[in-house]
């Protein structure tokens, strides 16, 4: 039996054909608590070389999944990453009555047909952010949805304000009582909606509430990233008629009916950035393959700045050092602009180059939280609000660190790889929300990281002694 991530374990059996399958099956477990003990140990300095391989990515899995309530035939989800987040929508999917089949580790069948259930419990949709696009699916199947508030990383406020004044439009009822969120409309009818904010999570949960919407719906000042358009190719797939998306005005005609479909998820690009800023921060020369390089413009222009030498092929990356790092400022803003979810990472390349970096965190109120465990490995990083000060000092040094959020972990892997001595990163449940087999991809490159899982037991009789 082979387990993943947040309680999803696969068990492989028969299909009528004759191939292998894996079927999802729920685990009771304290899988949770175990994860928390997890930690990983890295010896740095070891340079990054050889290739990597990118997943598909967690932001597009994530919508992708609850699309699939949309429709009443079996869909096929294939480049799908291996990591908890995915596999708690795959959990709230099954619990809610949906037959989910693993076919490989990446490919995954979903049937939502005969579906009822229009409610996603308090204990699954609290864990992770991208539970609010149940909100959205749910609507546009049964015009009801009964949610949680969503959870996630803490960045600072996360509102759904946006969210919820997009399904206004389309004729839902909306209320938050009790911690839960509730939809409501007698039918949902194609409207104008005009975003206040530019907002990926509002943007794609307007698509999918309007795009089984009776007429047309006009998404105004719409998000413009790479999983948006991925969402709309994938309900394209499925029958849907959506226009424009990866512009700020998307446009789509309600149709009545949606069929099954075989999608493959696109190329995760903050992973991708996340390797390429490994390689970079460990004077290493790479190859990060499954990417699509236009997607990572903002991420390789940054680079080139900062002295890495960045060469473009249809599909992978190389990234390589022959010089010096030098300084650099960054501002975070919506796609095409940098990305926030990068932010992190390179801050910590920042403090291996030489001058003063200034970066400004344009999205998140609170996105500075990792600075002080970067602190503790030797970095002279100054905050005030929504702007640090890097001072480049070329080095940094192992130490004891807690992720604190998602894109936080994975800079301090990235640090603990460029750093002399051992790293220890503990609270790593953050990092494999969004990381697929992270520890191995980078071993295969050459970097000594471990993951060190601790039994509870042991803590537990550390704790009782
Ligand atoms: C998504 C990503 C997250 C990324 C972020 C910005 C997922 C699951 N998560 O988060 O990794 O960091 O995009 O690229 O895809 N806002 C409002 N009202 C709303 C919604 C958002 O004011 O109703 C504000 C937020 O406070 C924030 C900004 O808009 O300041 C952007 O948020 P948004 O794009 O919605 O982020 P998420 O979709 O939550």
């Amino acid at each position: 039996m082979k387990s993943r991530g947040c309680g999803v374990q696969l068990r492989r059996t028969k299909e009528r054909m004759g191939a292998p399958l894996c079927a999802l099956r729920m685990v009771r477990s304290d899988e949770g608590e175990n994860n928390k003990l997890d930690k990983f140990v890295i010896k740095g300095g070891r340079r990054l070389s050889g290739e990597i391989e990118v997943s598909g990515a967690k932001n597009a899995a994530v919508a992708l999944i609850p699309a699939i309530l949309l429709c009443d035939e079996p869909c096929v989800l294939e480049n799908v990453p291996d990591i908890s987040d995915v596999s708690m929508s795959l959990r709230i999917m099954y619990e809610m009555g949906a037959k989910v089949e693993m076919l490989d580790p990446t490919t995954v069948r979903i049937s939502a047909e005969g579906l009822k259930n229009f409610c996603v419990p308090y204990e699954s949709a609290r864990r992770m952010r991208a539970s609010y696009y149940f909100l959205g699916a749910l609507l546009g199947r049964f015009c009801k949805a009964r949610v949680s508030m969503p959870g996630g990383c803490p960045l600072g406020d996360r509102p759904i304000d946006q969210h919820l004044k997009a399904f206004s439009a389309l004729g839902a009822k909306c209320n938050i009582e009790h911690g839960m969120v509730d939809l409501f409309a007698e039918k949902l009818t194609g409207s104008q909606i005009y975003l206040d904010v530019v907002s990926v999570g509002a943007t794609m949960n307007a698509m999918l509430a309007a795009v089984r919407a009776e007429g047309l719906t006009v998404i105004e000042n719409a998000a413009k990233e790479p999983h948006i358009v991925d969402l709309a190719n994938f309900l394209n797939s499925m029958g849907a008629d959506i226009m424009g998306a990866g512009t700020d005005v998307i446009k789509i005609r309600g149709v009545k009916h949606l069929h099954g479909t075989t999608y493959s998820v696109v190329p995760d690009q903050i992973e991708a950035g996340t390797f390429m800023v490994a390689a970079a921060a460990t004077g290493g020369d790479v190859l990060v393959k499954n990417v699509i390089p236009k997607h990572l413009e903002p991420i390789t222009s940054k680079l080139r700045k900062i002295g890495v030498n960045v060469d473009e092929y249809d599909d992978s990356v190389r990234v390589w050092v022959d010089g010096p790092l030098v300084r650099t400022n960054i501002k975070t803003m919506p796609h095409p602009g940098f990305p926030t979810d990068m932010q992190p990472q390179m801050t910590t390349l920042l403090t291996l180059a030489e001058g003063t970096s200034i970066i400004t965190e344009g999205v998140w109120e609170q996105r500075f939280r990792y600075v002080d465990e970067l602190r503790r490995m030797g970095a002279d990083i100054s905050v005030d609000g929504k702007v640090a000060v890097v001072e480049g000092t070329g080095k940094l040094t192992g130490a004891p660190v807690k992720a604190c959020d998602l894109r936080a972990g994975a800079a301090l892997i990235i640090a603990g790889l460029a750093a002399k001595g051992i790293t220890e990163i503990e609270d790593i449940y953050h990092i494999e929300r969004g990381y697929s087999n992270l520890a191995e991809k980078l071993r295969q490159a050459g970097a000594d990281i471990e993951k060190v899982s601790t039994p509870v037991a042991t803590i537990r009789e550390a704790v009782s002694g």
